[in-house]
């Protein structure tokens, strides 16, 4: 059974999404702008995509699954949320040609693909926010084929050229939160950090 199928069976009877930001966000939401776009990668029934909906973000959101998708439209119209722009696209190949960024914020939840994942900080505008979220080797009680190996998205991040801002691997998932350099970031990062360091050294969480 492909991908597509897979993910439509097990979408159509599930409850309606309630809008939610990013998990890895925590903490950080106040970075993002309430205006301006923003892509959502993998986006399932698209509980974050409504929420940047709400948030005034215009919404590209992609997923393999037909069903997700026309139930993430059928629901951004029902909350009344213009500016959702879901699309089924098979994402094995990498992102759809005609995606233009860039994006002021790009997430990217629990679904691993590192040749993907490489190609987000790219599509970021200046102070552009990439949220990464993926199931992790460490800390995890069982093993899993989608999980990532430790380390993964810590390395993709110092190869960005972007802020990191949050870098965590604990309990069986690892998140990044990195930002592209712009007219903004400079003097707000110090005050993002969660731990008390300094918010412009990038800082490893884990285990
Ligand atoms: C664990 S769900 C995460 C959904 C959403 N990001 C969230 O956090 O709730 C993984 C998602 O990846 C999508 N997916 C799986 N394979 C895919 C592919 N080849 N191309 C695009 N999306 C895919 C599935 O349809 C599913 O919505």
């Amino acid at each position: 059974m492909d991908d597509g199928t897979r993910w439509d069976e097990r979408y159509r009877d599930a409850p309606d999404p309630v809008p939610r930001p990013p998990d890895g966000l925590t903490g950080l939401v106040h970075l993002l702008p309430e205006e301006g776009r923003a892509l959502d990668v993998a986006c399932g029934l698209g509980a974050v995509t409504l929420w940047a909906a709400g948030r005034g973000l215009a919404v590209d959101a992609l997923d393999v699954s037909a069903v997700a998708i026309r139930r993430l439209t059928a629901r951004a119209d029902a909350l009344g949320l213009t500016g959702v722009h879901g699309r089924v696209a098979d994402l094995a190949a990498g992102l759809p040609e005609h995606l233009s960024g860039p994006y002021d914020l790009v997430v990217c939840q629990r679904f691993r693909d590192p040749a993907l994942h490489r190609s987000l900080p790219g599509l970021l505008a200046p102070d552009g926010v990439l949220v990464l979220t993926v199931l992790s080797d460490v800390g995890a009680t069982a093993p899993s084929r989608f999980a990532a190996e430790a380390g993964e998205l810590s390395r993709l991040a110092r190869a960005s050229g972007c802020e990191v801002l949050r870098d965590v691997e604990r309990h069986g998932e690892a998140t990044v939160v990195l930002r592209r350099p712009g007219p903004r970031s400079g003097s707000a990062c110090g005050a993002v950090r969660e731990d008390g360091r300094d918010g412009r050294k990038p800082a490893r969480e884990g285990p």
